[in-house]
C-alpha cells in the first residue's frame, strides 16, 4: 500500500511537527483529532465488530505482541506511526470514536480499518467487495466529525482546534484493493485514480 498519498500524509505530518517546534515547543498541541484507515486505526473497527464479526484477526495474537503484550485493534503487532506523535508530544492515546461513552475532550480518532476514500455505496454500486461492508469512509469520518464538533474540546470551540493537531490519512490504499479484490486489474482500476485522489483533497480541504 506505498501509495503517494502515503508520501502526502508523511508531508503533511512533518509540516505540522516544525509547526510545533516554532511555536516554541511541543507543548503547542493540546490535542490529536485523527481520520484514516489501518494506518491510523487504535482500535475502531474491533469496537465495531464486537460482536459483529467474532472472528476479526485484530483481535488475537500476534497483533499487539510486541509493545502492548495483548490486541489492541491496531493492525501491527506493535505501535502505529499515530502513536509515536501522540507521545512526542506529551498528549495521551487519543479516545476512539466508535467506543460509547468515550470523553473527547482531549481529541478523537476517527479511523477505521478498511476505511477508503469513496463511500461504500458507491463502490459496491461497481460490483466491488469492500472489506469491511461498513459505512466508514473519508466522507463518513468527516460526517461524525461535524455531529461531534460541538462536543470536542469542553465547547472552547475554534480556539481550540487551533491547537488540535489534524491528522488526515492514510487513504486511498483500500479504493485501489477494493478493485484488486474483485477480480479486477490494475488497468480497470486506473480509471478511478482521479476521483480517488480528487476525494482526498476534496476532504482534507472540509
Ligand atoms: C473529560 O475530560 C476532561 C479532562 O481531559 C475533564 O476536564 C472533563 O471534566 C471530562 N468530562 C466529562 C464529561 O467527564
Ligand atoms: C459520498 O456521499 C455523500 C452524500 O451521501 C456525497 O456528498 C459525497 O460527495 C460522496 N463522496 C464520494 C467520494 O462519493
Ligand atoms: C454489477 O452487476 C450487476 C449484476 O451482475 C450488473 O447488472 C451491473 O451492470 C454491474 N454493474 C457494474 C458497474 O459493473
Ligand atoms: C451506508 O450508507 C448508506 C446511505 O448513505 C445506506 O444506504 C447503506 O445501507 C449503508 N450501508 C451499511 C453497510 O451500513
Ligand atoms: C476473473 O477475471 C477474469 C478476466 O476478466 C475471468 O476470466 C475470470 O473468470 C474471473 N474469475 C472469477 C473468479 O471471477
Amino acid at each position: 500500500m506505498r501509495t503517494p498519498h502515503g508520501a502526502l500524509l508523511l508531508l503533511f505530518i512533518v509540516a505540522c511537527l516544525r509547526g510545533a517546534y516554532s511555536g516554541g515547543g511541543w507543548s503547542r498541541f493540546t490535542s490529536i483529532i485523527s481520520f484514516g484507515d489501518s494506518y491510523a486505526d487504535t482500535g475502531n473497527l474491533v469496537m465495531w465488530a464486537d460482536p459483529v464479526l467474532p472472528g476479526l484477526l485484530l483481535k488475537n495474537l500476534p497483533y499487539g505482541e510486541t509493545f502492548f503484550g495483548h490486541p489492541t485493534g491496531r493492525a501491527t503487532d506493535g505501535r502505529l506511526v499515530l502513536d509515536f506523535i501522540a507521545e512526542a508530544l506529551g498528549l495521551p492515546s487519543m479516545p476512539l470514536y466508535l467506543a460509547r461513552g468515550s470523553n473527547f475532550s482531549a481529541g478523537v480518532n476517527f479511523a477505521v480499518v478498511g476505511a477508503p476514500a469513496l463511500n461504500l455505496t458507491y463502490l459496491q454500486g461497481l460490483n466491488l467487495t469492500v472489506n469491511p461492508p461498513i459505512n466508514s469512509s473519508l466522507h463518513d469520518q468527516l460526517v461524525w466529525f461535524q455531529k461531534l464538533k460541538p462536543s470536542l474540546c469542553n465547547g472552547q470551540g475554534t480556539d481550540c482546534f487551533g491547537s488540535s493537531l489534524f491528522v488526515m490519512g492514510e487513504f486511498g490504499g483500500n479504493d485501489y484493493i477494493s478493485f484488486l479484490l474483485s477480480n479486477r486489474t490494475v488497468e480497470q482500476a486506473r480509471p478511478y485514480v482521479p476521483q480517488i485522489v480528487d476525494s482526498i483533497s476534496r476532504g482534507l480541504e472540509d
